[in-house]
């Protein structure tokens, strides 16, 4: 290699594609990449301390890789550009779209390359940030791409920026093809623009270590050709060995076929019902008609992956059992592919690998669902950007249901429909809010994973689990009702705990009774017109022919915040505990959580922002 900022010889270079790039678009960009080829110095990131990765756009040029710091509350962020052009902005933004984002650009005039902390306003124009929070740390050339290191504090108290937290990240990023002769002359309405959700705080938790007679067992798509079109599911049915005794799982990982890591966007296993002792054989899309009719209620969750995941490992105490008396003998893996291009012909044979073992931990690991029963009474007005329903598992439930020492939460999948966009799941003890078990603020419906918890949430007798769930309908000209459908809605939660009690599902609804009262007093103010005349109509016909203004919204609201509820404490297969759950009170909170103080890292140059000049003098130091 010749000396850096001497090299001037393309020949030299070993990327065919930077070639290419460069030929496209003439002197001015050759001198660009010969300014960054000679800030290279020093030796790539290693895996170890960049542990996380995730590919960003469906060809596979984009790459970023990252570590947290949570000691420094900082994020390490490296960005991989294969074949770059003229550069590119990465960022984020509270649902993933390219308008009032938080971004990095990497970009050139035609003479000199830059690198800058900026944002975008509503119409998609970048503007450089006064407050520069992301710190640009190396610049290299690999044979790979060229890769570029920064690092970025959660939380910087800058407006402009976004707040990294907990649970969904929607990460967008767009590619420049020509020099731009400001950060203000780039639109990202004419860029190549996407986005990619990811999980970026993940817990720091270390991974128990594996029991000596562990086996695995993989359960994945046969060799399929992927269908060439955006959307599929695919399902495969899994017959366990006749015989096959009880296990516990104790953990689980992804295998994702290579060269399809920007296709297959998420995996779960299903287990059928005990009851259920044959399924036939089937790997197809799931909507295709050949598809065996009961394989629908295998839906009991044994693992899930989604895109950007790592190994799913339960607590050293406990395991999932699988196997043996009382289960079904048949799995059903679900797999979703995302082909947003519509490739043709690409084969694939991801599945999960389960690690297990017949050596029986302490405890049973239990999935307990909370949050709201799927039924029609709990519904969300159209054109609503953030309306609210709640689901409560009371004190009165986990009095008689939980055991004396209690249960310990680990791990949770929230779960909604197409309008959800925030849930949390908030404990609740002698009526003060006392930890949060699960929150994310910038949910998506199409990004589902099973999250350990940071730190493992003890719930004791008593205790009221509180779930509540935000929705746009935005786009809806009816009522969303609560249902099974797509476009009906669900507030979930799926907690993963030990040790596993009889208790399945603690979830709420608001009294029907009550919900007629709703009806009743929208049509005495609605001139006394009956809002639905037929003899005997549905919650959602009567939900249907409300009209929706400020007043009907409010007293909705209203109700749902006062309304008597109807408490399901429910066994598996729909059995209750004993007890009245009818005409319950809601639980009362009479002192919240306080909101973490934001951490405002020191400002570390008060002289005006400018963007980095990405030059020879500069990196040679
Ligand atoms: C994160 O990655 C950076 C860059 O590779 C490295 O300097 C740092 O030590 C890493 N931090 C942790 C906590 O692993
Ligand atoms: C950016 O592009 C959008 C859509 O083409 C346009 O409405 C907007 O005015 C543009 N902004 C600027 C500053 O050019
Ligand atoms: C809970 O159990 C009751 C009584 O068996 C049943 O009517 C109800 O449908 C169950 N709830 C759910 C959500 O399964």
């Amino acid at each position: 290699m010749q000396a850096p900022g001497r090299c001037c010889h393309w020949a030299s270079l070993p990327s065919p594609s930077v070639w290419e790039a460069a030929s496209m678009y003439g002197t001015a960009v050759a001198v660009f990449l010969v300014i960054l080829v000679a800030a290279l110095q020093g030796s790539a990131p290693t895996e170890s301390r960049l542990p996380y990765h995730i590919p960003l756009d469906p060809e596979g040029f984009l790459e970023l890789s990252w570590n947290i710091s949570y000691a420094q509350e900082a994020i390490d962020f490296q960005l991989l550009v294969r074949r770059l052009k003229a550069g590119v902005l990465f960022g984020m933004s509270d649902r993933g779209k390219p308008e009032n984002a938080d971004l990095v650009v990497l970009w050139t005039d035609g003479d000199t390359a830059y690198f800058a902390d900026a944002w975008s306003d509503q119409n998609g124009q970048i503007h450089l940030d006064p407050q520069q929070d992301y710190q640009l740390l190396q610049v290299q050339r690999t044979p790979e791409g060229l890769v570029l290191l920064f690092k970025r504090p959660f939380g910087t108290c800058d407006p402009k920026d976004y707040l990294i937290e907990d649970g969904t990240v929607h990460l967008v990023y767009g590619i420049l093809e020509k020099p731009f002769q400001s950060l203000e002359a780039i639109n990202t309405s004419g860029l190549r623009m996407g986005l990619q959700r990811v999980q970026l705080l993940k817990p720091d938790i270390p991974n128990p270590a594996l029991p000596s007679d562990t086996y695995t067992m993989e359960i994945h798509a046969p060799n399929i050709r992927i269908p060439s079109q955006e959307t599929t599911y695919w399902c495969h049915v899994k017959e366990l060995p006749k015989g096959f005794p009880r296990h516990h799982i104790v953990m689980y990982e992804p295998i994702v076929t290579k060269g399809n890591e920007g296709l297959v966007h998420h995996m779960e296993v299903f287990q059928c019902p005990p009851e259920m002792d044959s399924v036939p054989y089937f790997s197809g899309p799931c909507d295709s008609e050949k598809k065996p009719d009961n394989l629908n209620y295998c839906r009991r969750v044994l693992a899930a992956w989604a895109l950007g995941a790592k190994a799913f490992y339960y607590p050293e105490e406990a395991g999932l059992a699988f196997g043996g008396p009382g289960s079904s003998r048949y799995l059903r893996l679900e797999i979703h592919y995302h082909n947003p291009l519509v490739k043709e012909g690409q084969h694939d044979s991801s599945g999960i690998r389960l690690y297990y073992t017949p050596t029986l931990r302490r405890f049973d690991a239990g999935i307990m669902e909370l949050g709201l029963v799927y039924t029609p009474v709990m519904a969300i007005p159209p054109q609503e950007t953030d309306f609210v329903l709640t689901g409560y598992c009371t004190d009165s439930c986990t009095q008689l249901a939980l055991p004396p020492s209690g249960i310990h939460i680990f791990a949770s999948q929230l779960h909604t429909h197409l309008a959800g966009r925030k849930v949390v799941t908030m404990l609740v003890r002698d009526g003060r809010e006392w930890e949060i078990v699960n929150q994310d603020n910038h949910y998506s419906p199409q990004f589902q994973e099973i999250r350990m918890l940071k730190k493992v949430v003890s719930v004791h007798r008593g205790d009221v689990l509180i779930t509540s769930c935000t929705y746009n309908t935005e786009d809806r000209k009816q009522a969303t009702v609560g249902g099974f459908g797509i476009m009906e809605e669900m507030c979930v939660n799926y907690v993963h705990y030990y040790p596993q009690t009889e208790l399945e599902l603690c979830k709420s609804a608001v009294d029907a009774g009550f919900l007629q009262e709703f009806f009743h007093l929208i049509n005495r103010f609605n001139g006394g017109k009956e809002v639905c005349t037929c003899p005997q109509p549905s919650i959602p016909q009567q939900f249907a022919s409300v009209p929706w203004n400020s007043f009907s919204r409010k007293v909705l609201q209203a109700l749902y915040g006062f309304a008597p509820i109807s408490m399901h404490c429910n066994k598996s297969w729909a059995v209750h505990f004993q007890g009245e759950w009818n005409l319950q009170p809601l639980p009362k909170v009479i002192s919240s959580l306080e909101a973490p103080t934001p951490q405002c890292p020191p400002r570390q140059c008060p002289s005006p922002a400018s963007p980095a000049i990405i030059s020879i003098v500069g990196d040679r130091g």
